[in-house]
C-alpha cells in the first residue's frame, strides 16, 4: 500500500473506541482499521503487564496492515501502556488523556474537576499527573467505575442498573462540587444521556473523543497527508466478529462491516514474560513519563 493511502489504526477493547471513531469519521477522510479486542474486554482491572501485552500485539497488528498512526481509543491502554509503547513502536501513537486533560483544564471554572474512569487508569495516576503538570491549581477528584463498561458491552445504556449505576458513581463527584466532568473511559460517552441528566446541566461534560480527533486531524494536515478519496472501513475483533458487527451497529447506529477475526494469541506458553524482556531496555516499571 502506498503511503499515501496508507489507513490510520484505532484500537479498544470493545465497542467504547467507536466514540473516538465516529468522531475521527466526522473530521479526518482517511481509510481507518478498527481493532476491538473483545476476547479481552474489559480491560479496566486487568494487570498493567496484560495491558501492555494487548496493545503491543494490536499495534503490531495494525502495522502490518500498514497504518501511518495509531490511535489507542482507549484511556485504560493510553495510562498503561502508551507511554512505554511510544518507545517502541515505530509509528505515531495517539492516546485520549492527554486531549482530555487540555479540554478540562480550558473547561473548569472553579478548579475542580471530576474524572469518571476505569480502575486501571485511575489508579495509574496517568490523569492526576497530568494535572498536577499542566495545572496544579486543579483539583482532581477521581472516581473508579468498574460496572459501567459491562454494562454497555451488554448494550445496556439506560434503566434501572445503569441509573443506580451512575448514581453510585456521580454522587460523590457532584457533593465535591465539581464543575467539569471528564468521562475518562470511550465507553462512556454511549451513557451521556443519562449521565447528563444525573449530573445537571452547570456542569460541562468532556468526551476526549473530539478533541482526539482535532489531534490526529492536525497532525495530518502537518505532514502533508491528503484525504482518501473514497475512505474505506475496516473491522477486526478478537472475539466473534459477528458479535461484534451486531454490537458495534447498534452503538453506530448504522450497519458497518464485515468485521475480521483475528485471535490475539497470548495463550502461547511464555508469551508475555517474552515479551516483557524484550521490552525491558526502556520500561523499568513505570506508570508514566
Ligand atoms: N474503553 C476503554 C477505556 O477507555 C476500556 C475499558 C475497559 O475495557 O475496561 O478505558
Amino acid at each position: 500500500m502506498e503511503q499515501s493511502h496508507a489507513p490510520i489504526g484505532i484500537y479498544d477493547s470493545g465497542v467504547g473506541g467507536l466514540t473516538v471513531w465516529l468522531a475521527l469519521k466526522r473530521l479526518v477522510k482517511q481509510d481507518l482499521i478498527y481493532y476491538a479486542d473483545t476476547a479481552h474486554v474489559p480491560y479496566g482491572e486487568k494487570a498493567r503487564e496484560q495491558i501492555l501485552f494487548y496493545s503491543h500485539t494490536i499495534i503490531s497488528f495494525l502495522k502490518q496492515h500498514k497504518v501511518r498512526a495509531v490511535v489507542a481509543a482507549c484511556n485504560t491502554s493510553s495510562a498503561l501502556a502508551l507511554p512505554t509503547l511510544r518507545l517502541t513502536a515505530g509509528v505515531p501513537l495517539f492516546g485520549v488523556i492527554e486531549p482530555a486533560v487540555r479540554e478540562g483544564i480550558a473547561a473548569t471554572k472553579n478548579k475542580r474537576i471530576g474524572l469518571m474512569a476505569t480502575v486501571g487508569t485511575v489508579d495509574s495516576g496517568s490523569y492526576q499527573r497530568r494535572f498536577h503538570r499542566h495545572a496544579p491549581d486543579v483539583q482532581l477528584f477521581a472516581q473508579k467505575c468498574p460496572k459501567l463498561v459491562p454494562l454497555v458491552e451488554a448494550g445496556k445504556t439506560a434503566g434501572p442498573e445503569v441509573e443506580a449505576a451512575l448514581q453510585q458513581y456521580l454522587e460523590p463527584l457532584l457533593k465535591a462540587d465539581i464543575d467539569t466532568l471528564i468521562l475518562g473511559c470511550t465507553h462512556y460517552p454511549f451513557l451521556l444521556e443519562p449521565i447528563r441528566r444525573i449530573a445537571g446541566k452547570e456542569i460541562a461534560i468532556i468526551d476526549p473523543a473530539h478533541q482526539t480527533a482535532q489531534d490526529v486531524f492536525k497532525w495530518l494536515k502537518e505532514n502533508g497527508y491528503a484525504d482518501s478519496g473514497n475512505p474505506q472501513d475496516i473491522f477486526w475483533a478478537s472475539g466473534n466478529p459477528h458479535k461484534f458487527q451486531a454490537k458495534a451497529s447498534f452503538f453506530v447506529g448504522r450497519q458497518i462491516g464485515p468485521v475480521h477475526h483475528h485471535k490475539l494469541d497470548e495463550e502461547k506458553p511464555g508469551a508475555i514474560q517474552s515479551f516483557l524482556l524484550e521490552l525491558a531496555p526502556v520500561w523499568r516499571g513505570e506508570n508514566d513519563q
